[in-house]
């Protein structure tokens, strides 16, 4: 039997442009998602890279501030307890990371992590140098000065 076309959607009517409008809108909402996920996917990557997976210690070109007198106590007890690890203006060294990190910025590592590290020690998380030990001799008016010379380098660094 021959078919015949049909009277009420003719080629080219608007019913039938109108179709085609929605399945390119259909496809275009498909490309926005794909484009969301990829970004999504990426940026999750960039951030699971800078804050989880190990790291060496880089090179950082520091901008070193005017310091506070606290920080300045700080800076005094910091070569003292911790210079041979996070090294100088806490730039990092072979046997530990930088503090000046957007890691230990104040709001990922606030200040109480700072008194808890000293007192408890660290466990390897962050980077591959194993483990600090707690830090005997600092107390936690000590830990108070050095933090705010770690904040102050940060601060003078952009970190936050
Ligand atoms: C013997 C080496 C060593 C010394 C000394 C040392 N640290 Fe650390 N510290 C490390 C290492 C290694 C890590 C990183 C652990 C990780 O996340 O992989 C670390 C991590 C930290 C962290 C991050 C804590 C966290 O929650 O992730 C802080 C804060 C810190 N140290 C402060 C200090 C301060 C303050 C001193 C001096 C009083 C000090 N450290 C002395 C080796 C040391």
């Amino acid at each position: 039997m021959k078919k015949k076309p049909n009277p009420r959607r003719p080629r080219g009517s608007a019913s039938s442009s109108r179709t085609k409008r929605k399945k390119l809108t259909d496809r275009l909402y498909l490309v926005v998602i794909a484009a969301a996920v990829v970004v999504g996917v990426v940026g999750w990557l960039q951030w699971f890279d800078d804050d989880h997976a190990g790291h060496e210690a880089g090179d950082v070109a520091l901008t070193i501030p005017a310091f506070t007198a606290e920080a300045e106590a700080g800076q005094a007890l910091f070569e003292e307890n911790c210079v041979t690890c996070h090294g100088a203006h806490a730039t990092g060294s072979d046997q530990g990371p930088p503090l000046v990190h957007r890691i230990y910025e104040p709001n990922h590592h606030g200040d109480m992590s700072f008194q808890l590290a000293v007192k408890n020690g660290v466990r390897a998380h962050h980077w591959k140098f194993g483990n600090m030990a707690p830090v005997d001799g600092v107390s936690p008016e000590d830990v108070i000065k050095i933090t705010r010379y770690v904040r102050e380098l940060q601060k003078a660094n952009g970190i936050f």
